[in-house]
């Protein structure tokens, strides 16, 4: 219902400067990548949110995961691989759990939004 409050008023706004507005090219531009991942994946995971996943990709990319080597490519490993990864990468780089929970959120977030 929210979305819909929200989403009224720039539909009216986009109707009213019409004829010229162009809104595919230029609005996926700004829209948050969270919102793909978090779409992919909001059936497996009901909780999660951007902030998880920004925490998951921050850690990933910048953060422990990439003390001892650069970031690996997701897609490389499947599940079930990923899973056994880890639980080993998450020892390696002290994880806390919730950090480990971010991690692991993103990386199946990033593999079903693939899929
Ligand atoms: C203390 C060092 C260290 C940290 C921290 C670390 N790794 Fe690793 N990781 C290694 C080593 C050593 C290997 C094996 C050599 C290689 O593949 O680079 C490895 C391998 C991997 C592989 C390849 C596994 C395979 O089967 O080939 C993946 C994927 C990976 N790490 C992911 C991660 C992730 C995700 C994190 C963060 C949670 C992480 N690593 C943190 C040391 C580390």
């Amino acid at each position: 219902m929210k979305h819909l409050i929200l989403f009224l008023p720039v539909g009216l706004f986009l109707a009213a400067c019409s004829p010229k507005a162009t809104p595919s090219s230029t609005t996926k531009a700004v829209v948050d990548p969270n919102e793909s991942l978090i779409r992919a994946s909001k059936d497996r995971f009901p909780d999660i949110t951007a902030d998880k996943l920004n925490q998951g990709r921050s850690i990933y990319y910048g953060g422990a995961c990439v003390n001892c080597h650069a970031a690996k490519n997701i897609s490389n490993w499947d599940e079930e691989q990923w899973s056994k990864i880890l639980d080993n990468m998450a020892k390696q780089a002290n994880l806390t759990q919730p950090e480990k929970d971010a991690v692991w959120k993103f990386i199946i977030a990033v593999k079903l939004e693939v899929k």
